[in-house]
């Protein structure tokens, strides 16, 4: 069969197994997989914290905390079994597992991280603004795609070396994104990854908040400060790898580029966000201009040559066309770029 009919009709597998999961198949499967009494307690678990998850009231749910906390607590003994679990199961407890680590340790940050509604002292709780809500949304600002770069990435240093890893990473935000991906593949090796930020305002709580629920603690160290005042704490060829995701000024770049380049180990990695294709096929002059303005939406030929329009951080991508030209590995349909030392 040609690739593309398998694919189809892969596809129309996909969606029949998936209508029949929702409506009956799924509604079971937990029950069966675990012994029945956990299993049963687990499914109305589930149920309940797929609802607040979908739909915050915030009047409504302030009192239903303690029962999704308690829910939640039940659930995270669970979540080591998911790549064992049913595809279906697995996947339904895929999109709510941030939703249970967060109940589950830090419930006050439930709201606020996937409901974009903040927590106040005193008990009550207000609407956030939504480019704020974004940036502590419990899942970061990562897509799919750049996860599954960062995965790749982190793989390849976890088979370079038995040493325990030194990673940094500058511009981690509330830690839900490249912090929680980078932080569990360096938990499972061994090692630390030193998360830079200046973490204005109530985002550095978040961060920490985020360490405890993603059980990131012992494993990652918060440096607050800028990527160049933390540059001097390590010494040259000392790392494993270098995430740069801090200031997307193109002066900036440069200056994180040329200061962490130096202290990766042979054999390392130095590798960023916001670059969404090889530097060419971006027109450096509509670059420019997009800089000069503070815009970001600009052309870039793909690979068959077509002009698509993206939202760039010129930048980044000026910044790394200068560095290092097109000898950098880029991540298809992802914002990830790496250079291998
Ligand atoms: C795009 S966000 C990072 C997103 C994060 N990596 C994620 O995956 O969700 C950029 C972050 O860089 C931080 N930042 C800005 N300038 C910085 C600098 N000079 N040094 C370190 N961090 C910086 C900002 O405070 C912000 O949190």
């Amino acid at each position: 069969m040609p690739a593309l009919w398998k694919r189809v009709a892969r596809g129309l597998g996909q969606s029949f197994d998936c209508a029949v999961a929702e409506r009956s198949r799924l509604r079971v499967s937990l029950s069966l997989w675990l012994p029945t009494r956990v299993g049963m307690r687990a499914r109305s678990d589930i149920e309940l914290i797929e609802r607040a998850c979908a739909d915050w009231d915030a009047d409504a749910h302030q009192d239903a905390l303690d029962d999704l906390q308690r829910a939640a607590q039940r659930l995270l003994p669970v979540l080591p079994q998911i790549p064992l679990l049913p595809w279906q199961l697995r996947r339904r407890m895929n999109k709510i597992e941030a939703a249970i680590c967060c109940l589950a340790r830090q419930p006050g940050f439930f709201p606020q991280m996937f409901h974009g509604v903040a927590l106040l002292g005193d008990g009550s709780f207000q609407r956030m603004d939504a480019d704020e809500a974004r940036h502590l949304s419990g899942r970061g600002l990562l897509a799919g795609e750049d996860i599954h770069a960062l995965r790749k990435i982190g793989t390849r240093l976890h088979r370079q070396t038995a040493a325990p890893l030194r990673i940094v990473e500058i511009g981690s935000a509330a830690g839900g994104g490249s912090t929680r991906i980078v932080g569990d593949m360096v938990k499972r090796h061994g090692g630390t990854l030193y998360s830079v930020d200046p973490w204005p305002g109530l985002m550095h709580r978040v961060f920490l908040a985020n360490l405890q629920i993603f059980d990131l603690e012992g494993v990652v160290v918060p440096l607050r400060g800028t990527s160049a005042e933390a540059a001097a704490r390590f010494a040259d060829g000392s790392l494993d790898g270098v995430f740069l995701d801090g200031s997307h000024i193109y002066e900036d770049v440069l200056a994180d580029i040329d200061a962490y380049l130096p202290k990766i180990r042979k054999g390392g990695i130095l590798f960023g966000h916001d670059l969404y294709d090889v530097p060419s096929r971006f027109d450096r002059g509509e670059l420019l201009g997009i800089a000069a303005v503070n815009n970001a939406v600009a052309g870039h030929r793909d690979g068959r040559g077509e002009v698509e329009r993206v939202d760039v951080h010129p930048g980044v991508i000026l910044a790394v066309q200068d560095r290092f030209g097109d000898d950098i590995e880029h991540f298809p349909d992802s914002a990830v770029w790496a250079k291998q030392l």
